[in-house]
C-alpha cells in the first residue's frame, strides 16, 4: 500500500460537548440532532422532495416573502454571497457594496472575481449607514446591484433596512441583503421592504448545522437572472438550474446535485421549531437576552465597541479588549476550562474585541448568566496572567 489506513482513524470519534456562545455556529437543539440521525434518502426521492417543499414554505415564513424562487444552496453562507453576486452580476456590471466590517469587503472580493466593477461606500467598523449615504452612492455609481449586511458579525453592528428597497428601485438597482447573523433577532420583511436577494445562516438563530443556506430572490431578480447575456459562471450556484431542482418554476424537478438529505432533515426541524416559536417571540427573546447581557457587562465595567444601543446587533455583542489582558488568554481559558466558546474579533476587529453570541437555541437568560460568570472568571485569569508576564 502506498498509504496505509491511518492510525488516527482506529480511535473513536471525539466530539466534546461545547457551549457555543460566539458569533456562530450556535448549538443545535436535541430535536435537530435527532432529526439528523435518521437514515439518508436519495436526492430525488418523493420523501426528500416533500421535505424540500416544507423547507421552502419555512423559508418563505422566515423571510416574510411569497417569492417562488426560494430555496437553499447546499453550502455554507459564503456560497450564498457568491450566489447573489454570480447570478445578479455580469462582467462589466457595477455593484455598490456597503462596507463596515469584514463581510462587505469579502463580498467585494467575490463580486470582482465575477468580473463586476465594484464600488463601495464605507463607514467605520461599528457604525451603520444612513439612507442619505446610500442614496449618494447610488447617484454617484449607478450600480445594477446594491449589497448590504443587516448584521455585521465582525463588529456586532445592526443595519436597518426599511425603505432601502424602494430607494434602490428608484435608481434602477436591485437590493441584495445578508441576514446571516441577524435573522431571528431583528425584523426581516423581504416583500414589504422590497428586497431582491436575501439569505441567512442556518447555523445562527435557526440553530441548524452549517452547510445548507436559505435564500430567496424577488421577481425583479428572477427577471434579471433569466435575461442574462452570459451564463452564470458557477454551475453549482446557477439559480436557473437550482430553481429547477427545488421546483421553483412549476416544472418537473431536474437533477442538479446530490443534496444532503441529513442537512435537509436538520434544517426542516430547525425551521419547524422557529415557526412554533414565531418570528416576534424569537426577536423578543433575543433582544431580552441581549439587554440582560449588556447590563451584566456594564456591571463588569466593560466597554462596548458600539456605544449606541440601537446600533447593536442582539446576536453579537462586541466588547473592547481591556488593556490589562491578552484576549487570547481569556478565550482559551474559557474553552479549556469549560468547553465554552467566547470569540475574539474578526477582520477589522481582530485583536480588539471579544464577541459574545446569543443565537437561536443558545439565546436563553440562563445562558446569559452562565456566560457572564465564565467571562468574568476568564477575564480574571487573563488579568493575573498578564500581570505575571510583566513582573
Ligand atoms: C462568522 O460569521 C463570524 O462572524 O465569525
Amino acid at each position: 500500500m502506498l498509504v496505509e489506513p491511518p492510525k488516527c482513524l482506529t480511535k473513536p470519534l471525539f466530539v466534546p460537548n461545547k457551549l457555543l456562545m460566539g458569533p456562530g455556529p450556535s448549538n443545535c437543539s436535541p430535536r435537530v440532532l435527532q432529526a439528523m440521525s435518521q437514515q439518508t434518502l436519495g436526492h430525488l426521492h418523493t420523501e426528500t422532495t416533500y421535505i424540500m417543499d416544507e423547507i421552502k414554505e419555512g423559508i418563505k415564513y422566515i423571510f416574510q416573502t411569497r417569492n417562488t424562487l426560494t430555496l437553499c444552496v447546499s453550502a455554507a453562507g459564503h456560497a450564498a454571497i457568491e450566489a447573489v453576486m454570480c447570478n445578479l452580476l455580469e462582467p462589466g456590471d457595477v455593484v455598490l457594496i456597503a462596507v463596515n466590517g469584514i463581510w462587505g469587503d469579502r463580498a467585494s472580493d467575490m463580486a470582482e472575481r465575477y468580473g463586476a466593477i465594484v464600488r463601495q461606500i464605507r463607514t467605520e467598523p461599528g457604525n451603520n449607514f444612513t439612507l442619505k449615504q446610500i442614496e449618494e452612492g447610488l447617484v454617484k455609481y449607478k450600480p445594477v446591484l446594491f449589497f448590504i449586511i443587516q448584521g455585521e458579525s465582525s463588529t456586532g453592528c445592526y443595519q436597518p433596512l426599511e425603505h432601502l428597497g424602494d430607494l434602490c428601485h428608484r435608481y434602477n438597482c436591485l437590493l441584495g441583503v445578508d441576514t446571516v447573523a441577524s435573522l431571528g433577532s431583528v425584523p426581516v420583511k423581504m416583500d414589504e421592504w422590497n428586497i431582491d436577494a436575501i439569505y441567512t445562516g442556518s447555523q445562527k438563530c435557526l440553530s441548524a448545522p452549517p452547510g445548507i443556506t436559505p435564500m430567496s430572490f424577488s421577481k425583479k431578480a428572477e427577471k434579471k437572472i433569466f435575461s442574462r447575456k452570459t451564463p452564470v459562471k458557477v454551475y453549482y450556484l446557477d439559480m436557473k438550474l437550482l430553481g429547477d431542482y427545488w421546483n421553483c418554476f412549476g416544472k418537473p424537478r431536474i437533477y442538479h446535485h446530490t443534496v444532503s438529505a441529513t442537512l435537509l432533515y436538520g434544517l426542516r426541524e430547525a425551521l419547524a421549531i422557529f415557526c412554533e416559536e414565531g418570528i416576534d417571540n424569537s426577536i423578543r427573546r433575543h433582544q431580552t437576552c441581549a439587554r440582560k447581557l449588556y447590563e451584566g457587562l456594564d456591571r463588569l465595567g466593560m466597554q462596548f465597541l458600539i456605544r449606541d444601543v440601537n446600533k447593536r446587533l442582539p446576536t453579537v455583542t462586541t466588547i473592547a479588549v481591556p488593556d490589562f489582558v491578552n484576549w487570547r488568554d481569556v478565550v482559551e481559558y474559557a474553552m479549556k476550562t469549560y468547553y465554552f466558546e467566547i470569540s475574539g474579533g474578526l477582520g477589522p476587529t481582530a485583536g480588539k474585541v471579544f464577541r459574545i453570541g446569543l443565537m437561536g437555541y443558545n439565546a436563553t437568560l440562563d445562558n446569559v448568566d452562565y456566560t457572564l460568570r465564565i467571562f468574568e472568571e476568564s477575564l480574571n485569569y487573563g488579568r493575573s496572567k498578564f500581570k505575571a508576564s510583566k513582573l
